[in-house]
Formats: structure tokens, sequence, C-alpha cells
């Protein structure tokens, strides 16, 4: 019933049947139906809070009244079709890092935690690697170096390895490899119907397709085969840290731009915009990230451009593989990626150019607001940028992932210290979000499905170019929109957003 969809724009929550659904009635239901071994509690409980995957974001968190952490698919099939049959709310919980304000429309639902689902096998004769749903990404990335083997990997070490390859999972060695979706070999699903079903290229092939970046739209995935690629570079990389002064943003916003126009595909680049309060930057300051998949005298040449700027606390390492989404930035992503529990208020866009002259207006922009509304001072503008190269093996119709054109993804991350900063963050954040869209070479907001905000419409996230294909896809496998919480394909709406325009 994609229709109870179209109002989108007016309804801020989907309707729910839940206020006439007593939480023992929903526990004693799945207690007769579950097995033993599969954890089956009231939440809230003490069990929920010490067994279940906890949420790395407060804000707008979905509501739930029971947890279950099904020890078998079996299990898994039974709970989406009792909650279907009973008309009741199911999310999934991978590794719980999922943050979009989509979420926060979920009432009264049953959580359904893949946590027993975290084992891995690496076949490095067949080069494959299969995971449970629930695997994070540094356990994917420490048993694939011990095989000798790489995957493209996300910058923050606890994300779900899963939850990220069902909305495309971009990091360094997307240069190489694209995003780790185009990985993907098959996954093992339950979808809405109740069936578990093994999806692949030959095997309800439109399905994997919409699986491929769109994923959390159409089921469950228990169980997901990637292909990987023998490491190389002895499974070694360089990392280069370094800081630049705010003073400094144009001349290194143009060397980024030339970086931006050949960048090879071995070198990922990254960097924040943020506000110090210790000298020398007393303001703004940009931290920079390098790595490199090769040599370090090789890297370094690379970055040269950069390091012509006199960069401070410069940091130029070797390092084993699998430590990149530990020691990147300094540690930064994994430090802050890690702790569950914070109160963030994300913003991202797409761009598909680096335009100097409006990142310089966004840089003094951002420094006179932090300036006179010390409040904003949480806040700063994250940069990924990964050489085209990897995205570019596949078709853009070849997948749900849709940004295979993009020149970097642009986060603006807030983290609030209480509630009460967070409609100012949520507003400085939109107005640098405007202003960033103006340089970014669309008309359209466009952005990564995985930074989204929620606010922005499903052809923000899926391209109107793929939705139309996503809607028929999901008018096949779900037609009721069971899946249809973490930024949904809908039909597409003019975004919701309180503070654009
Ligand atoms: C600090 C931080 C750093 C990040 N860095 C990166 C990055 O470098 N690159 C990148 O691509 N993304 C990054 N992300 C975004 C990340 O990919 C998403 O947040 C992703 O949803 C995380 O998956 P999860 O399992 O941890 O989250 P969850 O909140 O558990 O899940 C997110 C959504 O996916 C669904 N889901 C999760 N697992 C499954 C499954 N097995 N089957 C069906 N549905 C499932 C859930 O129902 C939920 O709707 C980052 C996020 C954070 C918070
Ligand atoms: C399920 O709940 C929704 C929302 O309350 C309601 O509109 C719909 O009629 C219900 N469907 C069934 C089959 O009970
Ligand atoms: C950014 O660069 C411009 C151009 O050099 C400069 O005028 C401005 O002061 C810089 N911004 C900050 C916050 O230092
Ligand atoms: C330099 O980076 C490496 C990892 O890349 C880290 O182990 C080391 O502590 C860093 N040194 C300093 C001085 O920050």
């Amino acid at each position: 019933m994609l229709a109870r969809w179209v109002s989108w724009g007016l309804v801020a929550f989907a309707p729910s049947a839940l206020a006439l659904t007593d939480p023992q009635t929903v526990y004693d239901a799945l207690s007769a139906i579950l097995l033993p071994s599969s954890e089956l509690v009231l939440v809230p409980d003490n069990a929920y809070q010490k067994d279940f995957t906890p949420r790395y974001n407060l804000a707008e968190a979905p509501s739930y009244i029971v947890g279950v952490r099904p020890a078998v698919a079996e299990d898994v099939k039974k709970a989406v079709t009792y909650a279907r049959d009973s008309n009741i709310s199911i999310l999934t919980t991978g590794r719980g890092h999922g943050y979009t304000t989509s979420l926060g429309r979920v009432k009264g639902a049953i959580n359904l935690d893949l946590g027993k689902f975290n084992s891995i096998q690496v076949d490095a004769g067949a080069k494959t690697m299969t995971i449970g749903g629930a695997v994070n990404g540094y356990q994917v990335v420490a048993a694939l170096q011990e095989a000798g083997m790489e995957i493209p990997t996300p910058q923050c070490p606890c994300i779900g390895f899963a939850g990220a390859s069902l909305g495309g999972g971009i990091g360094p060695y997307s240069g190489l490899y694209g995003p780790i979706s185009d990985s993907l070999l098959s996954v093992d699903m339950v979808t809405a119907d109740g069936r578990l079903l093994t999806v692949s290229e030959t095997k309800f092939p439109d399905l994997f397709y919409g699986i491929k970046g769109a994923g959390f739209n159409f089921g469950v995935a228990i169980s997901l085969t990637y292909q990987v690629y023998p490491a190389i570079n002895n499974g070694k990389a360089m990392n280069a840290d370094m800081t630049f002064l705010g003073s400094q943003n144009e001349s290194l916003w143009k060397a980024v731009e030339e970086l931006a126009a050949s960048q090879p595909k071995e070198l990922a680049f990254g960097l924040s915009v943020r506000y110090s309060p210790d000298p020398p930057s007393e303001g703004i300051m940009i931290a920079a990230n390098f790595i490199y998949a090769g040599p370090r005298t090789k890297g370094k040449a690379l970055i040269k451009p950069f390091l012509d700027l006199k960069p401070q606390n410069v940091n130029i390492s070797t390092v084993a593989w699998k430590e990149i989404p530990l020691v990147a930035n300094g540690g930064a992503i994994a430090n802050f990626g890690c702790n569950p529990g914070v109160y963030y208020i994300p913003y991202s866009l797409n761009l598909y150019r680096v335009d100097v002259p409006n990142l310089v207006d966004v840089v003094n922009y951002m420094s006179q607001a932090i300036g006179a509304d010390p409040v904003l001072q949480g806040t700063s503008i994250v940069w990924q940028e990964y050489a085209q190269y990897g995205f570019q093996l596949r078709a853009d119709d070849s997948s749900a992932f849709s940004y295979r054109d993009v020149k970097a993804f642009v986060q603006i991350d807030s983290l609030a210290t209480d509630a009460s900063q967070a409609p100012a963050l949520s507003k400085f954040g939109c107005e640098l979000r405007d202003l960033l869209q103006r340089g970014s070479g669309k008309d359209q907001l466009d952005v990564y499905v995985h930074f989204a905000h929620g606010d922005e419409g499903s052809a923000s996230w899926y391209t109107k170019e793929q939705l139309p294909k996503l809607l028929k896809l999901k008018e096949a496998y779900d037609p009721a929109g069971m899946f249809s919480w973490y930024n949904p394909i809908i039909p597409a709406a003019p975004p919701r957003s309180k503070f654009v325009k």
C-alpha cells in the first residue's frame, strides 16, 4: 500500500496500529513460536539493556515494545511473519549505527536484533567471504588481513558491515573496488512474505539489484557473501594526517580541486573543517587525512601539493590495512564512532565538483556563525573523496547504488551535549547544507542514503533515474511497506525539512 505514503510531506508518522497492541500479548505470542535459544524480552527490561545492541544515535530513536534476538534463520522468518500477520511494526538492528531521522517514525515496534548472526568465514582460495547480518567493519578487516585478502573498508570500525553494504558502503579502497555492495555475490534474506531467499545475479536478479544500495527496504539479510581481493602492497598502506589553519582554506581547496581532477585509485582523501579553541587555530582548523594503498615514498610524492602548503602536526606512517579504520584522522572516527549514545544531528550532500569560491564562502560563514554562537562549536564539515575508478567499474543501473560520479561525500556532523542544543545545531546544519548545495554541480540535492538526515526525500536518496524501478520492486516484494522505515522507497515528495527555505 504505497498509497499511504503519498502524503509523506504532511504526515510525519506512519499510521500505527500499536496503540491497540499490548506488549505482553506480543511477548506471549512470540514466546509460543520461537526457540528457547532465541532471546525474547519486554522493553524496557534489564536483559534488554544488557544484551541488545545499543543505538549509536540518541536523537530520533525508534521505540520498541519487545526485543527478539533470533538464534536461527527459521526464527527470523517466524518473527517477520508474526509481525506481518499481526500488523505490528518490526525493525532490524545490525550494529545500531543507522542514524537517519526517518527511524524516529518507528513506534511501539519489535526490535529484531541480529546480534547472534555474527559469524565470519573467509575462503582465500575461492576469494570469497561470508558474514552474518550483524558483523561489524573491524571483524571483517581483521579476518581478511589474516587471510591475505581485502575489500573496501568503511571509515568506522564499529558500523555494521551488512548494514553498510545494503546502502552501498563506501570507504578507503572504494577508489579501487567501488562501493562494498559491488562486491556482493549473494545474500540470504527473509522477505516480507516470510520466505528465506538466496538472492544473486542469477536468482531473483531484480531483487539483487535493489539490495545493493536500497537493501533495508526489502527484508532481513541474514547471511551475505562477498567477492574479496588479494591484498595489495603486502596488506599495508600509508596513513598521513596533518592540520591546516583556517586562514589556509583557499589554497587547501585549490589543492583539493586539483586532486579531484585526477585522483589515483589507490589514494583516499578526507578532511574535517571544525572549530578548535587551541592556538594556533583559535577558530576554524582543517584536519586532512590521506590513505594510500602503496609504498610510503610514492604516497608522499602524491600528496606533495598539500605538504607544500606547510601543514602542522604532520604524521605519515605505514600501517597494516586492517588498522586504517582505527588510525585514520588520528583515530578520531574510531573514537567518535564507536561510542553509542551520542546526540547526533547529521546532514549531508553529494558534491559533483569542487567549487573553490563557494567552499571559501562556506568556511567563512561557518567561522562567523560559530563566533556568534558557541553552541555551534559542535559542528564539523567532513569530506570524503575517493577516486572514481572503482565506482566506474560498474554501470549506474547495475544496482540501486546511485552515486558513481560523486566527487566528494560531504557530511555536516553536529554533536549536541544535550537535547536543548538540537534546534540551533539542526538549523545550522541545514544552512551549511544549503550553502554547499549551491556549489554542488547539480540543481537537485543528492545524498548518499547512509549519510542522509532523513528529510531529503526518496528522489534525493535513490535519484530520479533509479526511483521508478525501485518503486516497482518495492510493490513486488514489500507491497505493505513492512521495511519502509530507513529512508524508504516511496513516491517522491517535496522535502519536509523545517528549515529549508
Ligand atoms: C560513526 C559512523 C561512521 C560511519 N562511517 C561510514 C563509512 O565510512 N562508510 C559508509 O558507507 N557508511 C558509514 N556510516 C553509515 C553506516 O553505513 C550506516 O549507519 C549503516 O546503516 C550502519 O549499519 P548498522 O548495522 O550499524 O546500523 P543499524 O542501525 O543496525 O541498521 C541501519 C538500517 O539498516 C537496517 N539493517 C541493518 N542490518 C541489516 C540486515 N542485516 N538486514 C536488513 N536490514 C538491516 C536496519 O533495519 C536499519 O534500518 C557511518 C555511520 C556512523 C554512525
Ligand atoms: C494495519 O495497521 C494500519 C495502521 O493502523 C491500518 O491502517 C491497517 O488497516 C491495518 N491493517 C490490518 C490488516 O489490520
Ligand atoms: C578562508 O580563505 C579566505 C581566502 O584566503 C580568507 O579570506 C578567509 O579569512 C579564510 N577563512 C578563515 C575562517 O580563515
Ligand atoms: C602517527 O600515526 C600513527 C598511526 O598512523 C600513530 O600510531 C602514532 O601515534 C601517530 N603519532 C603521533 C605523534 O600522533
